[in-house]
């Protein structure tokens, strides 16, 4: 049974190498999608202030479909090329939106979304696995530290389902 260690960082590239150690903990072993997600995203929606939505949304092979995640309910199926999310498995690039009234095609899901981080799932091979998707209350949330932050954690739940 894995148990989180307390998370002690004091500056937030620290609280990432701390969650990012704790995320390959809790995924090592373990291959199942389903379950690594479920676990990924409790994992960072407890360890990390100022969130109200935190999750994947997973490619069909045609469009996205929501996967595993914390937070209210939420849209079920992303056109891709739509929303930031669509946006984000289109272009292969991680998408941070300082200001999501500002983005014109942005999917309100959660009225109090304000700003938000998308990153894409790449396998390997090239092809797209879906994206993960953290949403916060508070304006330009999300900066480089959480980008580069972001990154890393979804490398680790990359590998870990390969
Ligand atoms: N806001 C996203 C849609 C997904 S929800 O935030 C959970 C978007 O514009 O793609």
């Amino acid at each position: 049974m894995f148990t989180a260690a307390a998370i002690t960082a004091d500056s937030k590239s620290e609280l990432y190498t701390e969650l990012a150690q704790q995320a390959r903990g809790l995924l090592h072993g373990e291959t199942d999608l389903i379950a690594n997600a479920a676990n990924f995203a409790a994992l960072i929606w407890h360890a990390l202030p100022d969130l109200n939505w935190c999750g994947f949304y997973f490619y069909d092979g045609k469009e996205l479909v929501v996967g595993p995640f914390q937070g209210r309910p939420a849209c079920v199926r992303i056109a891709i090329g739509r929303g930031v999310c669509g946006l984000a498995a289109q272009s292969r690039q991680t998408q941070v939106v300082q200001d999501v009234n500002a983005f014109a095609d942005h999917i309100a899901c959660d009225a109090a979304s304000q700003s938000e981080i998308v990153v894409p799932l790449i396998r390997g091979d090239g092809t797209l696995l879906g994206v993960w998707d953290v949403d916060s209350p508070r304006l330009a949330r999300f900066d480089e530290e959480d980008r580069a932050g972001m990154e890393a954690l979804c490398e680790v739940f990359m590998e870990a389902v390969l």
